[in-house]
């Protein structure tokens, strides 16, 4: 695959044996390839059972493909970790702990030679960094499920992980909440330049964190149908999305991705596709894209901005 992608997927597959081993197996996904640049930030769309958290466990190390390698900077994956920090939906802090105790724990985890002195003051850094100075001594238990997101987050960014993996983070919170934490982590990920790949249910949320969005198509037998670079300026603030003129286009284009095509592009694939070079599109930032139309023309021209 081209370098300078930090993580090279490389034609994995997954199947799972037919119950009671008789009959065939089936197929979540197969021939699967994807690049993801350092620094970038990538969202995963598709329907329920398409595979996405299956893709995301292989990345962590946690599933193995039935096919295929993941090389992740230079190296193929192996097993778990602690150059890849995994936030999952629920936050899966340690209960026994305290806020300070969940973040360094993973810190000690990675540094085990550091001195005490030092993991405390990584451990509070980070702690600050997702705005929880001053509840360091609370349990879980005292915390608030958006404060719980955040300490996970915290966990996650502590141990300086070459890779972020983030399964619908923000889908159990309330809006607002969810809203401040997309402000906090997309903040947190442009300052420290960190590679992140997320999978979200969400379209605007899509829209407001990612540099580029992965759109599979239903499954069984998924496909990554279509690339979609975003358009709009890495310069942008959530609440002002929607007054970009590239926005409707962006988010129709997603939508009937959703709605429409997730189904006909798993049944029958778009001429030409092809599964190391799935097309790229850029929706809104090209002529030839019409509100609301989404292409399927691969518009290698407009990706230079
Ligand atoms: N142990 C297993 N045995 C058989 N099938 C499995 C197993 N684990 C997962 N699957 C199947 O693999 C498919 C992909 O599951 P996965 O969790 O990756 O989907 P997903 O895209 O993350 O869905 P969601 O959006 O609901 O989280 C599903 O159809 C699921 O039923
Ligand atoms: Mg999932």
């Amino acid at each position: 695959m081209t370098d300078g992608n930090i993580i090279s997927i490389e034609g994995i597959a997954r199947r799972y044996p037919a119950p009671g081993g008789k009959g065939k197996s089936t197929t979540i996904f197969e021939n699967l390839w994807l690049g993801v640049r350092r620094g970038e930030f990538v969202c995963t769309i598709g329907h329920s059972g398409c595979g996405k958290t299956t893709v995301l466990n292989i990345l962590a190390g946690l599933d193995a493909p039935s096919e295929g390698t993941v090389i992740v900077d230079g190296q193929a994956i192996d097993g778990p970790s602690l150059d890849r920090a995994v936030i999952f939906q629920s936050h899966a802090l340690l209960p026994w702990l305290s806020v300070q105790g969940n973040v360094a724990f993973a810190v000690r985890s990675r540094w085990p030679d550091w001195s005490a002195a030092r993991i405390e003051e990584q451990a509070r850094r980070f702690i600050a960094l997702v705005g929880l100075a001053g509840s360091e001594r609370k349990r879980p238990a005292e915390l608030s499920g958006g404060m719980k997101q955040r300490v996970g987050i915290a966990r996650a960014l502590s141990i300086e992980p070459k890779i972020l993996l983030m399964d619908e983070p923000f889908s159990a919170l309330d809006a607002l909440t969810r809203g401040t934490l997309q402000d906090e982590a997309r903040r947190i990920c442009m300052e420290t330049g960190q590679t992140t790949y997320m999978i979200t249910h969400d379209i605007d949320e899509a829209i407001y964190l990612a540099d580029r969005i992965v759109l599979m198509t239903n499954g069984p037998g998924a496909r990554v149908a279509e690339i979609v670079e975003n358009p709009l300026p890495r310069d942008r603030a959530r609440t002002d999305l929607y007054r970009h003129p590239s926005y409707y286009p962006l988010r129709n284009h997603l939508i009937e991705f959703l709605v429409t095509r997730s189904r006909t592009l798993r049944d029958a694939p778009a001429d030409g596709w092809d599964p190391r070079h799935p097309p790229v599109v850029r929706p809104g930032a090209h002529p030839e894209l019409v509100p609301g139309e989404p292409s399927l023309h691969s518009v290698p021209n407009a990706l230079s901005a």
